[in-house]
């Protein structure tokens, strides 16, 4: 049953009421983190468990005649292999292009927004990834259908925090009462921004923001943070940290948005994760990380059991066919 116009939700899909996912226009849309409460995100998790087995069983073609654009402006391997992925175990199709700033007419000066105009009318869903805070937003404006912000300058990255959560809940089995630490570039890193904004939906949680003096977590998602009273704190001592966390969220220096080289080698290898730190860490701690790595996770983690971030990224399948159906049946 679909239902269009409701101002903030709506209603989507077999398998859910389509909660989170915003309105403007009558069309649904997933712009950030915010959009999410509790309930939505549960059905979500419910939807992509269920995803996981229609893929193991082979696929579907719940989608079939529906087309989705994935229109990146900036690299990507995981979120855009994973959403392509995505729609063809759907039985869906796709177009699109993995360098849209070269490829698309945004190099002959079209706008984004008569960018979006078009490409809206040759598909129904919109995948995009942009170099700009707010891109998203602006797509959405003008879009006739669902645009899904698949990570928008260091804004936001909604699907990213999504997969992330449901990697948590899938491991550890819950996520009230976990001790989160978010480690690395928190300025520049949109993950991280994302997933303090779901994490909020949660009770008692607690992170650990552990940064370079130059890549602290932005005052915006600080005072978020505030306002709805989540326990956070600010340090600088990884190893102590160490001892109570039960999830590491390990990021990488976003070496391409920082002002200048020095200040990138400044931020540069503070904070890594190797074998040393492993024996501080509890026996059932989680390491995630939303990849690629560049150094800060060292190879010789990765046959440690803890070490969860290939099968977070095998999950980014399963949440963004979940992502998908929802948005198609919204529409
Ligand atoms: C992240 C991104 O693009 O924001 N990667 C991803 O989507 N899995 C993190 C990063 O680039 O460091």
């Amino acid at each position: 049953m679909l239902v269009r116009g409701d101002p903030i939700y709506i209603r989507s899909s077999i398998h859910s009421s389509g909660k989170g996912l915003i309105s403007i226009l009558n069309v649904a849309h997933i712009i950030g983190s915010k959009q999410f409460d509790q309930a939505a995100l549960g059905e979500l998790f419910a939807s992509a468990k269920e995803m996981e087995n229609i893929t193991l069983q082979g696929g579907s073609n719940l989608l079939a005649g529906k087309i989705m654009c994935s229109l990146f402006f900036e690299a990507s391997t995981r979120t855009r292999f994973s959403f392509e992925s995505a729609m063809h175990r759907l039985g869906g199709s796709v177009i699109g292009t993995e360098n849209a700033a070269q490829f698309s007419s945004a190099i002959k000066g079209e706008t984004l927004e008569d960018t979006i105009r078009v490409v809206s009318g040759y598909c129904d869903l919109i995948v995009m990834r942009h170099t700009e805070v707010g891109a998203a937003q602006r797509a959405a404006a003008v879009s006739t259908v669902p645009i899904v912000n698949a990570g928008d300058g260091s804004g936001e990255h909604p699907t990213q925090a999504l997969l992330d959560l449901f990697t948590i809940q899938k491991e550890l089995g819950r996520i009230d009462g976990i001790h989160i630490a978010m480690i690395g570039d928190l300025t520049y890193g949109r993950t991280v921004h994302s997933l303090s904004y779901l994490l909020s939906n949660y009770k008692d949680v607690k992170i650990t923001f552990i940064a370079p003096d130059n890549a602290v977590i932005p005052q915006g998602v600080k005072q978020f943070l505030d306002e709805k009273g989540i326990n956070y704190e600010e340090t600088s001592d990884l190893t102590k940290a160490a001892e109570t966390v039960d999830v590491f969220y390990q990021t990488r220096i976003q070496k391409e948005r920082f002002p200048s080289l020095e200040e990138y080698n400044k931020a540069s290898g503070q904070y890594i994760i190797d074998r040393q730190l492993l024996d501080h860490m509890k026996e059932e701690a989680l390491i995630l990380h939303p990849l690629p790595r560049a150094g800060e996770i060292h190879a010789d983690v990765d046959t440690d059991p803890r070490a969860a971030y290939f099968r977070q990224a095998q999950n980014g399948l399963y949440m963004r066919m979940a992502i998908i159906e929802q948005c198609l049946r919204a529409k």
